[in-house]
């Protein structure tokens, strides 16, 4: 092997490794423990994500799954509806534990599913000329991006690029939008969900944003959704404000990640 030879091959066992235990502070082995241990008090989330899968319809048949992990929050009946599903994930554990998760049964079912360790994020433009008739779901991905790259900026930026990206298509993305402590001292939040329009494409500061019928100041609806978390202290902005374009109805949902550390969930699907 040529000195060169021998770098790149230790960078990519490097690279490796570094996913296997935390996939850049997004999964990984982390993650699957974290996951494993706190699917009970995940349960709510999970049957509000499976209510919002259960509404969308697509004519699609093949699907492109990406940053799913083992799938802990997927339901699997929402998956059967496809016919061949690929899956990305930087994570190596994903074939093993998506498998035992959900691919045996879907498989049982017919449905082919590949798995693909790579960064599809970045890499996006090449899987959409690779799937030019998938539809997509980003599972929970979107909303760790800013961890990945270490830069909240580039992050938002690239965020709100995507939607051009995926002109023409049927895709959809749940993503965190806040995270952080809530008040131990009051009762635990009601696992109620808000439906979300963002009303225009202003800066923060000048965005109105639709919940139910009242219409709030970008600002106003941020501390409504917090208020009803018990937010206490200060939360995270996962920088996902413009995933979804303007007008896109959307599903808001509280997720006890830890026990008094919440997740505040955005759910959207967009049909071209
Ligand atoms: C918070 S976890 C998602 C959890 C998943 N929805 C579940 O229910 O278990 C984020 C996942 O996205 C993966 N990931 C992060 N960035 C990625 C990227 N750029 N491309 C593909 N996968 C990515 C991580 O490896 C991790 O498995």
């Amino acid at each position: 092997m040529s000195v060169k030879n021998k770098q790149s091959a230790h960078h990519a066992l490097a690279t490796w490794l570094r996913d296997l235990a935390n996939a850049g502070g997004t999964g990984g082995l982390n993650w699957h423990v974290h996951a494993a241990r706190s699917l009970q008090r995940w349960l709510p989330t999970r049957e509000l994500i499976a209510a919002f899968l259960a509404g969308v319809h697509t004519d699609d048949k093949h699907l492109i799954l990406i940053g799913c992990s083992a799938g802990w929050m997927l339901p699997t009946p929402w998956l059967a509806r496809f016919e061949c599903i690929d899956v990305y994930d930087i994570d190596p554990l994903v074939p093993l534990l998506f498998g035992l998760r959900h691919a045996r049964e879907l498989k049982q079912q017919g449905i082919t599913v590949r798995y693909h360790r790579q960064d599809a994020i970045a890499g996006l433009p090449a899987l959409l000329h690779q799937h030019p008739k998938a539809c997509l779901w980003f599972d929970n991905v979107l909303g760790q991006l800013s961890f990945r790259l270490g830069d909240e900026d580039m992050a938002e930026r690239q965020l709100a690029q995507l939607k051009h990206l995926l002109k023409g298509r049927s895709w959809g993305s749940l993503h965190d939008v806040y995270s952080g402590p809530i008040d131990a001292d009051m009762p635990l939040p009601a696992y109620d969900t808000l439906t979300w329009t963002r009303l225009d494409d202003l800066p923060e500061d000048a965005a109105r944003v639709r919940i139910g019928e009242q219409v709030h100041t970008h600002e106003e609806a941020a501390q409504l959704l917090l208020g009803k978390m018990h937010a206490k202290g200060v939360w995270h902005d996962h920088v996902t404000r413009t995933v979804f374009a303007p007008g896109t109805s959307t599903t808001m949902m509280p997720w006890a990640f830890k026990p008094h550390y919440w997740h505040g969930l955005q759910a959207g699907w967009v049909r071209p």
